[in-house]
Formats: structure tokens, sequence, C-alpha cells
């Protein structure tokens, strides 16, 4: 009988962690989860998977830890000795890395660096998955794929910048198995509340219910290339499985406009959506993307990872989950 495969997941509470943390224990690893303390509750995307660790069949561990902290990611690592790591913790949002650049490069960018640096202090035989991300692409123009250079346009995507190269020297100088995942925007009716698609997603929702009557929303000209995250964790796992490690876009490879899902969304609902949503400059941003459109080429042929959920739908799958949870 095969040993039973270790992994660390860094960001399990978030939108991709969860599902990942899904895939991992379907397919009988043993996982380990990295949470940060907080004055409320945090797990609410993992409660569903809660296993009673001293059960001697538990395969959901999870620890307190945080990307700020070195010491505590050495300790961690050398305890769990994971074969295969997902970096996925980070200050994930772009408007809000104008507000904190100095703490999103620290923990996006650098806690990226202390993290390898853990798993090489260890010396354990480790597979390195890196959540780097289309923003780096930031002002080059589309279609965007593993050759396109970076130009980043905010805090955020200068940290994930660093955090692709960190882990790319990793590679070349410590011969380690680490990848970058460079993902284009991935939703689901897991994903975080101030992200676009699930505002828009859970203001139709209760514009219908009768329970808000307007949204406001920044600028509705930018172009995304949005994907289904639960496609995307599986994209990662087959990263870390593949013969040689390489970096890899996955993207649907679609254009759709701010405007178009606030279509989809409220044509779901049967509501006119300018009738609802308003214009607050405090959401624009100092530097905008205005265009991300991924080239998953590579992905598939290496892979045999293709974009099946569309925009249209995903938007369809997103307020649904927000009118149902909202009926109860
Ligand atoms: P998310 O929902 O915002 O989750 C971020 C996770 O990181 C959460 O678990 C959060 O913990 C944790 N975290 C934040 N700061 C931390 C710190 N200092 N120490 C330890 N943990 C910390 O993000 P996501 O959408 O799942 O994305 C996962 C990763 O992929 C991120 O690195 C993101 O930048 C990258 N990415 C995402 C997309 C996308 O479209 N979703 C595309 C490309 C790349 P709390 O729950 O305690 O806040
Ligand atoms: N969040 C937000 N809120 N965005 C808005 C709003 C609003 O009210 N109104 C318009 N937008 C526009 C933003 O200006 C941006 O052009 C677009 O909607 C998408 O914004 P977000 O959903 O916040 O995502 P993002 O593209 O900036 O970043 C996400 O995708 C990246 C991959 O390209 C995040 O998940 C990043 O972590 C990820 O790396």
């Amino acid at each position: 009988m095969s040993e039973t495969k270790r992994a660390l997941i860094t960001g399990i509470t978030g939108q991709d962690g969860s599902y990942l943390a899904e895939l991992l224990l379907e397919k009988g690893y043993e996982v380990h989860g990295i949470i940060r303390r907080a004055s409320t509750f945090n797990t609410h995307r993992i409660d569903h998977l809660y296993q009673d660790p001293h059960d001697p069949d538990a395969r959901l561990f999870l620890h307190y830890g945080d990307l700020t902290d070195a010491s505590r990611l050495v300790t961690l690592i050398a305890k769990v000795a994971p074969q295969e790591v997902y970096h996925l913790a980070a200050q994930s949002h772009v408007r809000v890395s104008f507000d904190e650049p100095e703490y999103t490069g620290n923990t996006t960018g650098v806690g990226t660096t202390r993290l390898l640096e853990a798993i090489r202090m260890a010396g354990i035989d480790t597979r390195f998955y890196q959540a780097s991300s289309s923003e780096m692409f930031g002002a080059t123009p589309p279609p965007q794929n593993e050759d396109t250079p970076f130009y980043p346009r905010s805090p955020y995507g200068a940290a994930k910048v660093y955090g692709y190269w960190i882990a790319r020297n990793y590679r070349e100088a410590h011969d380690m198995y680490a990848v970058n995942g460079i993902l284009f925007n991935h939703e689901s009716p897991r994903r975080g509340e101030t992200f676009v698609t699930r505002k828009i997603a859970r203001a139709a929702a209760r514009i219908k219910l009768g329970i808000d009557t307007d949204v406001y929303l920044g600028n509705l000209d930018a172009v995304r290339d949005w994907g289904y995250a639960p496609e995307y964790v599986e994209g990662m796992w087959r990263m870390l499985q593949a013969d040689e490690p390489t970096d890899y876009v996955l993207a649907t490879g679609t254009a759709y406009t701010v405007r178009d899902f606030v279509r989809f969304c409220f044509d779901h609902v049967g509501l006119d959506w300018q009738e609802h949503v308003k214009f607050d400059r405090t959401y624009l941003r100092p530097t905008e993307v205005d265009s991300l459109i991924g080239d998953a080429t590579k992905a598939q042929e290496i892979l045999g990872w293709k974009a099946q959920v569309l925009p249209p739908e995903l938007a369809s799958i997103m307020t649904q989950a927000e009118l149902d949870a909202h009926r109860g």
C-alpha cells in the first residue's frame, strides 16, 4: 500500500484554499492548513470539513501561523514535513493594496520567501505551488501567456511579481520543485464579498428579494477573464504532479467587462441593472488594469486542463447561490 501523501495549504480559509482542501481530502491526502488567529471566526469556508484532530482517522489538521512570522513557519514546516506545499495565503485585494502597500509587500511578497526558506532549511523534498497572478501582467496588452512581460499596476501586482521570481529562483538555485500558477480571475459562491463578481451577484439577489435597492460600483469598463474556482484548484494540483516543474497560465480565454457581468447577474433575477447600479469613485484604483485575457494553451497541452464554466454560466451559479443563501 502506498504511503498517504501530506500536503500543507497556506490560506486554507480563503476561497481557493477551501476548494483545494476538499479536493485533496477526496484524493486521500492528509491535509494541513495554516490559519490566522482572529477575534472573530474565520473558518466558515472550511467548517464543513472539520475533523476531530484526536480521531486516529483524522486527515485534516489546522495550525495557527502567519506569513509574517518566520520562526513559526520554520517550526511548522519541520513538524509537518509536507510532500506538497500550496502557498495560497496573501493580502489578495488589489484596491486594498494601495492603502496598505507595505503590509501587502510583507505578506504577499516576502511571505513567500519566508516559506521557501523554511522548506530549504528543513532539507525536505517538497513540491511547492506559488499562487501567482494575472495581475502581474498589468498594463501589458492581452492575450497574456507564460512569455508575456510583467508590468504590474498595483502594490499587490508588484508583490506577486516578487513572489513569482523568488519561487523561480528557488527552483533554479536550490533545485526545488517550485511552480508558478499564473491564474486569471476565478470566482465562486465562496469568493470574498468585496471582490466585484461576488459583490454584484450578492447585490442582484438582495435587490430582487427587496433587501436592498442599489449597489455602488467603480469602473465598469475593465475587461477580465473570469473562470470557476473549483476547476482552477484542480489545475494547481495537476501542476504539482507533472514530471518537470514549470510555470503555467490558467484562464478561460474569454473577455467580458464588469458591465457584462452586472448584466448577466441582473438578467438571472429578471431585473434591469441600469435602474440599480450607481457609481462610486471610492471603488476606482489609482492605476487600473484595463484588460486581462489569458492564453492557457500550455496548461491544456501538458496538464490536459481546460476551463469549462464560462462567465455567463458563472454569473448564474453565483447569483443563484446568493438567492438560495438569502432565502435560507
Ligand atoms: P482569499 O480568499 O483572499 O484568501 C486569502 C487567504 O490568505 C485567506 O485564507 C487569508 O486568511 C490568508 N492570509 C492573508 N494574510 C495572511 C497572513 N499574513 N498570514 C497567513 N494567512 C494569511 O484569496 P483566494 O481568492 O483564495 O486566492 C488564493 C491565492 O491566489 C492568493 O494568493 C491570491 O492572491 C491568488 N490569486 C487569486 C486569484 C483569484 O482570482 N481568486 C487569481 C490569481 C491569484 P484569513 O481567512 O484569516 O483572512
Ligand atoms: N472589488 C471591486 N469593487 N472591483 C470593482 C468595483 C467594486 O465595487 N467596481 C468595479 N470594479 C472593477 C475593478 O476596478 C477591477 O477592474 C475589476 O472590477 C475586478 O476587481 P476585483 O474583483 O477586485 O478583482 P481584481 O481583478 O482586481 O483582482 C482579483 O484577480 C486577480 C487576478 O487577476 C483578485 O482575486 C487578485 O487577488 C487576483 O490576483
